[in-house]
């Protein structure tokens, strides 16, 4: 590719900051500017806003983004707002009608097709009419539940099992992270805020799950999702919460895929302060097979990478809404 790939950011949170942080330093990327609603952030230097000093362009206010996006014809949006795929619609809308390809973290697009099936189609619709490409990923769902266990799978010619665990020290995690796995809330108010919605852990197993099904060709006659609170025994602390004795410091969290009534795919996470950093995928198959990574996969900057390293990716791939399925070899970008 000789020209350059022009990118917006929607969303210039923690997420969208650390992919432009990381953006502006690939010369296959020219990095036009961002959208928010933050009125911190808005009308506001974006180079200020992530910290690395004046770039001269401002951040867009997401009521002017149609207009903006139209004008500015980015290739691809970097799409880092929120999880819920009926949330990030008007959003995505908005790219669409401009023209634009989407690479997003929402949790729910990574396989739209489980929790918003109709969202989904007429997605998939406006984006063919478009002739653009949707993609949801991130570290995870994208990357450490699905594409990874898939991609080990490459080398097996039967697969009876596959499980995961990934286990994580919440308090190297930012602050939205920390906040939506509830710490230092209460027992109650976790459960009372899970049940509003106010907070979401992890939010994924299931699509993870079919993710993996979508790309082995398997179907899963049931799947379940299950997230508990783990509970503080002694006082905590990240820099963002101090957590007392009894008070929430992570959570545990399950969501399991069955053929009939075999449990075919287990997805184990822990994410707590003080808890060991590792990745784990186990195939029970032939060749059995364990990979494990000791140093678990920073979910944060892992995150920006996968959106980076997508985003060539995308400009290729088939248009419409995709999946990782539709990423042939997902791989660090070192050059094009
Ligand atoms: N798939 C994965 O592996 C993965 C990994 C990491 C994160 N994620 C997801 O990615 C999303 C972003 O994460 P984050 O930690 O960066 O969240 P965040 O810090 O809350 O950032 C979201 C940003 O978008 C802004 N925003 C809200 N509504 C908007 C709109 N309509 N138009 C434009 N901007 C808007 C927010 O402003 P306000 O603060 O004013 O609302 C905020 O600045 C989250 O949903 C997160 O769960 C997924």
């Amino acid at each position: 590719m000789s020209e350059n790939i022009r990118v917006v950011i929607y969303g210039l949170g923690a997420i969208g900051a650390l992919i432009a942080k990381n953006i502006i330093e690939k010369p296959w990327i020219k990095f036009i500017s961002a959208i928010d609603i933050d009125p911190n952030k808005v009308g506001k230097d974006v180079g200020e806003v992530i910290g690395i000093g004046p770039m001269n362009v401002k951040v867009i206010h997401d009521n002017e983004a149609d207009e903006f996006l139209r004008e500015a014809r980015p290739d691809v949006v970097i799409h880092t707002v929120t999880t819920y795929l009926d949330k990030a619609f008007p959003q995505l809308e908005k790219c669409i009608r401009a023209k634009a390809n989407v690479v997003s973290t929402a949790e729910t697009l990574a396989y739209p097709w489980y929790r918003f099936p109709d969202l989904a189609e007429k997605l998939d619709k406006m984006a063919k009419d478009n002739e653009v490409t949707i993609l949801g990923t991130g570290v995870n769902p994208g990357f450490i539940f699905d594409t990874l266990p898939a991609f080990l799978t490459s080398v097996c010619v039967k697969v009876n099992r596959i499980h995961v665990i990934r286990s994580i020290d919440a308090s190297k995690r930012r602050y939205p992270f920390q906040k939506k796995y509830g710490l230092s809330l209460s027992p109650e108010e976790f459960k009372e805020k899970m049940a509003k919605g106010e907070i979401t852990a992890h939010v994924g197993y299931a699509e993870s799950i079919m993710l993996i099904s979508s790309m082995l060709g398997l179907k899963m006659d049931k799947v379940i999702e299950k997230q508990e609170p783990i509970i503080a025994e002694k006082p905590m602390k990240t820099q963002y919460f101090d957590i007392k004795p009894g008070q929430v410091c992570g959570i545990k969290g399950l969501g399991v895929g069955y053929i009939g009534d075999k449990e075919f795919i287990r997805l184990e996470l822990i994410a707590a302060v003080g808890r060991e950093d590792y990745d784990e995928v186990i195939i029970d198959g032939e060749p059995k097979m364990t990979w494990r990574s000791v140093y678990g996969t920073s979910g944060d900057i892992a995150t920006a990478a996968m959106v980076i390293n997508m985003i060539p990716k995308v400009l290729k791939a088939p248009k419409g809404l995709i999946t990782m399925k539709d990423i042939l070899i997902p791989s660090h970008i070192a050059s094009l």
